[in-house]
């Protein structure tokens, strides 16, 4: 089978799913009124934005956007994605200055984070979607040769972002972090 470097990629939106999951399920808790752990929110959205944006979503935009973006086939497909990462990154932005002053009930930082937390999910969620279709393509899209430099261009992303053999804490992190949600 042909080497494709975009597997890694694929795999990680599997763990990312947990973490969007999650936020998800405290949103909608929040939105009733219930009571949500602040750490536990807090942990979300330091996972998604260490894991899925600073390393994950890097990997992407550091090497294999602009290889999509150097074929005129793909050109548009790598511009959307990247347009979907800076807009999450607005919306990761905004629940994050919430965040800290939310309170419980009905209060105007709550319904900021609700609105926040739920437009991202729904937006990653749909952006991982058609990233899984385009990935699983790339060991035929791109050479043995470009797979393999891809292949070492994440590797030294995931060392500079993450720390090198910090991926399974984050795993488990994450794995934590929804059985903790599953429990609200
Ligand atoms: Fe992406
Ligand atoms: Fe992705």
């Amino acid at each position: 089978m042909a080497e494709n470097a975009a597997k890694e990629l694929i795999e990680e939106h599997a763990v990312i799913m947990k973490m969007i999951a999650a936020l998800k399920r405290q949103a909608f808790f929040l939105s009733l009124g219930k009571e949500v752990p602040y750490k536990q929110m807090k942990e979300s959205l330091e996972l998604l934005a260490d894991f899925a944006d600073a390393c994950h979503h890097a990997k992407e935009e550091k090497a294999l956007f602009p290889a999509l973006a150097g074929l005129p086939r793909y050109k548009a497909k790598a511009d959307e994605f990247l347009d979907e990462h800076m807009r999450s990154r607005e919306y990761m932005k905004a629940m994050r200055a919430a965040l800290p002053v939310v309170t419980y009930g009905s209060d105007s930082s709550m319904r900021v984070f609700v609105g926040n937390a739920n437009a991202y999910c729904a937006l990653l969620i749909e952006h991982i979607k058609k990233e899984n279709a385009l990935f699983a393509k790339c060991g035929e899209i791109f050479s043995e040769e470009e797979n393999k430099k891809m292949g070492r261009a994440f590797a030294k992303i995931e060392k500079e972002e993450i720390g090198e053999e910090k991926h399974e804490q984050y795993q488990e992190r994450a794995e934590k972090l929804s059985e903790k949600a599953a429990e609200l």
